[in-house]
């Protein structure tokens, strides 16, 4: 919401009248004074005027969860345990996931309650790296490498995936590093070129790798490299 809104938002201050104390220098965001009317504030952020708080901010979090296999990347669900069940109950309200695993992929899941950041995260436009380790039921072919860069056609969405990259570790083992995360995704590449994914576990999303100290099941918040990695913050 803009700055000016925020401000307007509180019972008799006109738009006129927060423009004018936002221009006066009365307002602070995260205690900077801010002259920017415009400025697009989140729920994060806590405004002020003078030493009035006018919007305390909420506390971000981010989690990063090393996923077993099992849980449902959903917060609730009738019948399989989901990835939230796994968090702490005064950490739960209102997170979501960015950037979903089916039930059976394990690794990196990253939880978080701000939904601008997430959005950066996961949106295919911004191509942020995320990282597989791949096991596959036949022998990886030849021309997989070549396939996966050129992308890979996804009929359903009416899309060419972005190009892929393929490291082969041994004849049904791969690391791959795709730049979206489309339903499915790296099953049908790899369904798409004649063969089948046995197991799968991500390993990083940008910057951001699975922690080697977290047991399947744990999880821990992200430090402040980790969450200004991503390009909004
Ligand atoms: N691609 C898949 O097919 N499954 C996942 O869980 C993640 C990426």
């Amino acid at each position: 919401m803009k700055l000016s809104r925020i401000l307007s938002n509180q019972n008799g201050v006109s738009r006129k009248q927060a423009n004018a104390l936002i221009a006066a220098g009365r307002a602070t965001v995260n205690a900077e004074v801010c002259t920017d009317a415009s400025l697009d504030v989140d729920r994060f952020a806590t405004v002020a005027v003078d030493d009035t708080i006018i919007q305390q901010g909420s506390p971000a979090r981010y989690l990063m969860l090393n996923k077993p296999a099992g849980y449902l990347s959903a917060t609730e669900d009738d019948v399989h345990p989901t990835v939230l069940d796994l968090i702490a109950p005064d950490l739960r309200a209102g997170l979501h996931i960015a950037g979903r695993l089916d039930r059976a992929t394990t690794g990196l899941l990253i939880l978080t309650n701000d939904g601008t950041w997430s959005r950066e995260l996961t949106e295919p436009r911004i191509r942020i790296p995320k990282v597989y380790r791949v096991t596959t039921a036949h022998p990886i072919s030849p021309e997989t490498e070549e396939r996966f860069a050129e992308g890979i056609w996804f009929e359903y969405e009416q899309l060419t995936t972005s190009p892929a990259h393929i490291e082969q570790m041994d004849a049904t083992n791969a690391r791959l590093t795709i730049y979206e995360g489309r339903y499915h995704q790296v099953k049908r590449m790899f369904h798409a070129v004649g063969n089948r994914v046995i197991s799968l576990h991500r390993e990083r999303m940008g910057a951001i790798a699975l922690d080697g100290k977290l047991q399947p099941g744990e999880y821990r918040a992200l430090n402040q490299q980790e969450t200004q990695s991503i390009p909004c913050r």
